[in-house]
């Protein structure tokens, strides 16, 4: 079994560090020999998309050496995410939505013929059977039903872009109110929901 950490968070001492730091210990007492790939994306600097891009609609066989040096990146880190049966994925919210190191990973993972495909009846998300789990921190709140909703823009687009590539089974667990009184008590209740889902699969795994 291969876990995928990937930390977004500039900040060392970071709330969604502190949470997938916990739910790889948990999911490490329930898998011994499992073995977990980690991320940094604030220490791994990814670079932007350019002009080169376009070689993801090339053979391989017809790329240069150039184009394909370009795409090594891409590719190890497609490979990180095909051998993972669990990603777990630490995303504070930065100005309603995502940083940017985490869309500088998604840029690189969406990739024609790799993890996406088209056929008759449109695209077609080329992952399948992988768990994601997000956690996100936020200063204020989003939850659902209340009139802040509709600024959570990391959500909704991360399942959207997840879905499309084929990850349809993703969890979040927002850490609200990070910038305010309630910060402990909703830290508190982040972890204890990842303490919960790792029990959870763990019975997945006994039966
Ligand atoms: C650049 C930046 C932008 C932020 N934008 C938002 C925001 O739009 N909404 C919000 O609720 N909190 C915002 N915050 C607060 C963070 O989401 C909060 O501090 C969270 O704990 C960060 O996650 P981390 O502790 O894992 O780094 C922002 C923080 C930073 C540094």
């Amino acid at each position: 079994m291969k876990l995928l950490r990937i930390d977004s968070s500039a900040r060392s001492s970071s709330v969604t560090r502190q949470l997938t730091a916990k739910f790889v210990e948990e999911w490490k007492q329930n898998h011994p020999d499992g073995e977990v790939i980690q991320r940094d994306l604030a220490t791994t600097v990814l670079p932007h998309i350019t002009d080169d891009w376009s070689a993801t609609h090339l053979e391989s066989y017809q790329l240069t050496s150039s184009q394909r040096d370009y795409l090594s990146t891409s590719d190890r880190l497609i490979e990180e995410l095909q051998a993972a049966d669990t990603i777990v994925i630490g995303a504070p919210m930065y100005n309603f939505a995502i940083p940017s190191s985490l869309k500088a990973w998604i840029d690189q993972i969406v990739r024609m013929g790799k993890t996406l495909g088209y056929g008759p009846s449109g695209a077609r998300g080329l992952l399948s059977n992988k768990r994601v789990i997000v956690v996100t921190a936020r200063g204020g709140a989003y939850e659902k039903g209340t009139p802040t909703e509709k600024f959570d823009f990391q959500e909704p687009y991360l399942r959207h872009i997840f879905g499309f590539i084929g990850l349809t089974d993703v969890t979040f667990i927002h850490a609200e109110n990070q910038g305010r009184e309630a910060a402990g008590p909703s830290l508190a209740a982040a972890a204890e929901e990842i303490g919960r889902l790792a029990a959870e699969q763990s019975l997945q795994v006994a039966h």
